[in-house]
């Protein structure tokens, strides 16, 4: 492994592990360490053998946010032309369900990227916030939006507005995390849960994760209607036949993702 790299990656069977690598600087997203990340996700994504990665930091900090010694800098056609929202887009379309395991500071930037992903894992030292408002500034990666949308406008109003972290507890009440664990468990706990969705049928896992996310974007006739047809189709795989087989011969299943 190559430990100068902004983001380490490591594969262990069927799942991938990818770690952000700044620790002096909290794993404060810079524009390289967002490129880094986005092109080892989409790596992954393509890779048929990989079906769930955890993204981490380090105890101390999942990460900080955007990197602010870069954004003093910035200007707004800066912005535009590093391209910055590209590299979330290409996480928020990502097939591979993604794992967060935030241990410590998960703020502004970290924090929405922790919110991209599928699911959310939380140490008990764990403190989720968007305090761009302290730097002037707003939430630019979904901040906004994501936090209302799960949290409510109370919560989110509360944290944007006034800069404050809420508690791994306080985030699991709000449902923006849907696990806490303790300190030490935080990479182990999203680790087994990504093995526990590796090792379901890939074409199930994936058309549940889409219709889920369909969820936030559609009215309820639309999303029924959405998943109905999502059923239709893992109707029509070889994982379906397998797994429904594998339970009446009261076999392990084994998925090809077909
Ligand atoms: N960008 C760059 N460097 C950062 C950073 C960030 N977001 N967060 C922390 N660091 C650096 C600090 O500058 C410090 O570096 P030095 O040792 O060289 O001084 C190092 O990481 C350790 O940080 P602290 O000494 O501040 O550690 P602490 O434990 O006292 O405090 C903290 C931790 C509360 C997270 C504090 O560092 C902090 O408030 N960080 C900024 C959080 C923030 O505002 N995030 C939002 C960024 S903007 C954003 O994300 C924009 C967007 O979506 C559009």
């Amino acid at each position: 492994m190559n430990t100068d790299a902004l983001v380490l990656m490591e594969r262990d069977g069927a799942i991938a592990v990818v770690l952000l690598n700044r620790p002096k600087q909290l794993n404060a997203l810079s524009t390289e360490l967002m490129d880094e990340l986005a092109g080892a996700l989409k790596d992954l994504d393509a890779d048929e053998e990989i079906r769930a990665i955890v993204i981490g930091g380090s105890e101390r900090a999942f990460a900080a946010g955007a990197d602010i010694d870069e954004l003093s800098r910035a200007t707004p056609i800066d912005l535009l032309y590093q391209r910055r929202m590209e590299n979330w887009e290409v996480i928020r379309n990502l097939w591979t369900p993604l794992i967060a395991a935030v241990s410590g500071y998960c703020l502004g930037g970290g924090c929405e990227l922790a919110l991209t992903c599928d699911i959310v894992i939380a140490s008990e030292t764990a403190q989720l916030g968007q305090p761009e408002t302290n730097l002037g500034i707003i939430p630019g990666a979904g901040g906004t939006q994501r936090w209302a949308r799960v949290a409510g406008k109370a919560i989110a109003m509360d944290v944007i507005l006034s800069g404050r972290f809420l508690s791994a507890r306080e985030a699991l009440a709000a449902g923006l995390v849907s696990r806490v664990v303790a300190k030490e468990a935080w990479l182990d706990e999203a680790k087994r849960v990504a093995r526990a969705i590796a090792a379901k049928g890939p074409v199930g896992i994936r058309l549940a994760k889409d219709a889920v996310d369909r969820a936030y974007e559609s009215p309820l006739t639309l999303g029924l209607e959405y998943e109905r047809r999502a059923l239709y189709l893992a109707f029509a795989s070889e994982d379906a036949k397998e797994g429904l087989n594998a339970f009446l011969e009261k076999r392990a299943a084994q998925f090809r993702g077909r």
